[in-house]
C-alpha cells in the first residue's frame, strides 16, 4: 500500500468530540440547541424515497434560486457546497497556485490551517488587529466573522476597505452572521467587489449540521470557477430538499437566533459575576478566561466528568480559554452550577 508522503506527514483536522448518551450537555461545536423547523420535517416526509434511484440535481437549482431570492441576487452568484467546509477546501484548490499561501485571522477556525497543509501551501496567520500587513503575501484570506473561536464581531467598513487593498480573494465566513448585529452579505451582491465572497451555513442558525449544507455568493467567475471543479453531485437530493424547507422558513430561524442571542448575554453576565474574562460575543458562543490561578483546562476536565463538553483549544493564544456553545437557559445554567461546584 502505497500513500504519499505529504498526506503520509499530515495532522488531519482534530474535531471537537461528538458524545452520546443520555443527560450530556454538549456545548462543544457551536450546533443549534433548538430543532430545524418543523417545515423540514415535513419535506422529509413529503420526500419520495423511490427518487433516491436518481442521481441529484448537480446544480442544486431550486436551493440555489431560494438563497438567491433571499440575498436579492441571482443563481449564477451562488454555490452550494457538502457544508460550508466543502467550499473551503474547493476554495483551496480553485484559487491558490502551489507557490502561494492562505492567510486567515490567528486563533481563527482550525480547519483553515489543515486545509493549507492538504494543498500543501503555507498557512499565515494574522491578529485580528492588523490582518492587513501580514495578509500581503497570500493569496486566499478566509475571515471568519464573528471570528471563531472568539465571537468577536468586525464591522463590514472594516472588512470592505481590506478587501479593497488585498490583492488575493476574500472568503468572509460568515458560519455565525444570524447571530450577530450585521453582517457582509451586501459586498458580495455589489457587482464593484470583484474579489469578495461570503459563506454561510445551514449547521448553526438553521439547526441542520447533521444535513451537510453550506452556499456562498460572489461574483459569476469565481462561482464557475467552483462549478467546474466541484463532485458533479456533491449535494445529496434529500439535502436540497430539507434546506430548501428551511431557508423558506426565515421565521423560525430568526426565533432560534434569537434565544440564543438572550441566553448567550445572560451567560456572558454570569461568567463575569464569577470573575470570567468574557469576550464579547456576536456569535452562539462564548469564549472566557477563568479568573486567576485557574486552569481552563482543569475546568474542561471538571465539566467532563460531569457530563458537560465544552471546547479547550490547545494552541498558545487559545490554550487559557475555554469555548462554551450556547445551549438552552437550563443547559448554560447546569454548566454555570457545574462551575461554581470548581470553584
Ligand atoms: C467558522 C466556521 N466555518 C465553517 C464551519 C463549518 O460549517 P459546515 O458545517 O457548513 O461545514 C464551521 C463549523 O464549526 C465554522 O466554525
Amino acid at each position: 500500500m502505497r500513500i504519499t508522503k505529504h498526506i503520509k506527514s499530515l495532522k488531519g483536522y482534530i474535531h471537537g468530540d461528538q458524545p452520546s448518551g443520555r443527560g450530556i450537555i454538549k456545548i462543544n461545536t457551536n450546533e443549534n440547541a433548538y430543532p430545524p423547523s418543523p417545515k423540514c420535517a415535513e419535506a422529509l416526509k413529503k420526500f419520495d424515497v423511490n427518487s433516491l434511484r436518481l442521481y441529484p440535481n448537480a446544480e442544486c437549482t431550486k436551493l440555489r434560486m431560494a438563497i438567491a431570492k433571499l440575498h436579492k441576487t441571482t443563481p449564477e452568484h451562488v454555490f452550494v457546497g457538502n457544508g460550508s467546509d466543502e467550499i473551503l477546501s474547493l476554495s483551496a484548490k480553485a484559487f491558490v497556485e502551489d507557490n502561494e499561501s492562505i492567510g486567515s485571522l490567528d486563533p481563527s477556525y482550525s480547519l483553515y490551517n489543515t486545509l493549507a497543509d492538504i494543498r500543501g501551501v503555507n498557512w499565515k496567520g494574522s491578529p485580528e488587529d492588523k490582518p492587513l500587513s501580514l495578509a500581503k503575501d497570500t493569496s486566499l484570506f478566509l475571515w471568519t466573522n464573528p471570528n471563531a473561536p472568539t465571537g468577536s464581531f468586525t464591522s463590514p467598513e472594516v472588512i470592505r476597505a481590506f478587501a479593497a487593498a488585498y490583492p488575493g480573494i476574500l472568503i468572509v465566513d460568515e458560519a455565525y452572521a444570524d447571530f450577530a448585529p450585521t453582517n457582509c452579505m451586501h459586498l458580495a451582491t455589489a457587482n464593484k467587489n470583484k474579489n469578495i465572497i461570503v459563506m454561510r451555513t445551514f449547521s448553526k442558525s438553521y439547526s441542520l449540521a447533521g444535513m451537510r449544507v453550506g452556499y456562498c455568493v460572489g461574483p459569476t467567475e469565481l462561482i464557475a470557477a467552483l462549478m467546474k471543479i466541484k463532485d458533479s453531485y456533491n449535494v445529496d437530493a434529500i439535502a436540497q430538499e430539507v434546506a430548501l424547507a428551511a431557508i423558506k422558513d426565515q421565521r423560525w430561524m430568526e426565533n432560534n437566533a434569537k434565544k440564543i442571542i438572550e441566553t448567550r448575554e445572560y451567560f456572558s453576565e454570569e461568567l463575569s459575576k464569577r470573575k470570567w474574562e468574557v469576550i464579547p460575543s456576536s456569535a452562539n458562543f462564548v469564549f472566557a478566561k477563568p479568573p486567576k490561578g485557574i486552569k481552563a483546562e482543569d475546568v474542561f476536565e471538571h465539566l467532563k466528568t460531569r457530563n458537560i463538553f465544552v471546547r479547550h483549544f490547545k494552541t498558545p493564544n487559545t490554550r487559557r480559554y475555554i469555548r462554551f456553545s450556547i445551549g438552552t437557559r437550563s443547559e448554560m445554567n447546569k454548566t454555570l452550577s457545574a462551575i461554581d461546584k470548581y470553584n
